[in-house]
């Protein structure tokens, strides 16, 4: 739903909420009554798909969403490692892009956190004005998480989502910085002035492709009165919050199955020297590739003209081109 969600135009009328598709009851009122946030919510969906792309570019599964099948495909609506990636990042995104739309003073219903003030032990001035995460992180928790919260938050599935949903929030919490700017004659810093600040969202995707790499797979067991999510292996560490955790192994998304929105690797680029997933042998999964020569147009020879513009030379260059069979 986010990846359509993501795709829409703007968000500017009760009307458009109705038809937005994919969203449960309960999000279509939350939709109602934050129209001026849910602009940051389609930019935070968007933000979350660009960053899955990137993150897994050069894997088997490369998160493309297919318009004619369930978002992200089956593979998403399963329980698999690659879910609770999506789960992790879409919820991220939307905390992300909520909390910058706060500090940017886009919102009339929340703006910067002005509870960091004062003079810091360091020395330096609270500008005042911090990223309001907490906004950011509540309104998550709130429109992302109500969808599992509906279905009765015991079933396995719904726990698996919650805890990755809270697990993406937690990847942008647990990177908050600091950021200054400097103020007195020629940049000498007599006097600074910082806030905190969200980590730019490559960072946040970064650290949730590492969760995904150390993902726990997990089983549901009665704990007290209540159903708990533990891993299968008890061999292995508890996870914590900020793990992301699986039901089910993924496919080996070699081949093509429309049926599940497996896309298969067939056409990929593959790396012909490298012995990782994006090396040929291993993302080709054993198929071989085709390789082919190709021209690369790309800027050369460039001279800096006084004052001030840079010229190029258009060159080709040939290199080749591996892809799977
Ligand atoms: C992902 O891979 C498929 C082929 O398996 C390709 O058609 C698609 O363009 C790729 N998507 C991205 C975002 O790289
Ligand atoms: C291919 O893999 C090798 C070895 O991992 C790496 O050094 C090289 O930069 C890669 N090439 C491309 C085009 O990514």
């Amino acid at each position: 739903y986010l990846a359509k969600l993501s795709s829409v135009g703007s968000i500017s009328e009760e009307e458009t909420c109705e038809k937005l598709k994919g969203l449960i009851q309960r999000q279509v009122q939350m939709c109602k009554r934050n129209l001026e946030v849910m602009d940051s919510v389609r930019r935070g969906a968007q933000l979350a798909i660009e960053e899955c792309q990137y993150q897994f570019r050069n894997r088997r599964w490369n998160c493309s969403t297919l318009d004619s099948l369930p978002v992200f495909g089956k593979v998403v609506t399963q329980g698999t490692r690659e879910a609770a990636f999506v789960y992790a990042i879409s919820s991220a995104g939307v905390a992300f892009a909520v909390t910058r739309a706060c500090s940017s003073g886009e919102l009339e219903k929340c703006g910067c956190d002005r509870t960091v003030h004062g003079v810091s032990p360091q020395g330096f001035q609270w500008s005042g004005c911090s990223d309001n995460i907490a906004y950011g992180v509540a309104f998550s928790q709130s429109f992302v998480d109500v969808r599992e919260r509906s279905k009765g938050a015991s079933s396995s599935r719904a726990l698996m989502n919650l805890h990755n949903n809270e697990a993406g929030r937690k990847a942008i919490l647990s990177h908050m910085r600091v950021e200054c700017k400097c103020h007195g004659v020629s940049g000498s810093c007599e006097v600074k002035t910082c806030w905190r600040a969200v980590p730019p969202f490559r960072q946040v995707g970064h650290a949730l492709k590492e969760k995904f790499d150390g993902a726990t797979e997990v089983e549901p067991r009665r704990v007290g009165s209540s159903r708990a999510l533990v891993p299968r292996n008890a061999q292995f560490k508890p996870h914590t919050d900020e793990d992301l955790v699986y039901l089910e192994p993924s496919p080996d998304f070699c081949e093509q199955d429309i049926r599940s929105g497996v896309l298969g690797t067939r056409g990929r680029t593959c790396n012909k020297t490298s012995k990782a997933i994006d090396g040929c042998e291993l993302l080709c999964c054993g198929r071989g590739f085709h390789t082919a020569q190709v021209e690369l147009a790309e800027r050369c020879s460039c001279k800096f003209h006084w004052c001030c513009f840079v010229k190029c030379r258009q060159c080709q260059r040939l290199v080749e081109l591996h892809t799977c069979r």
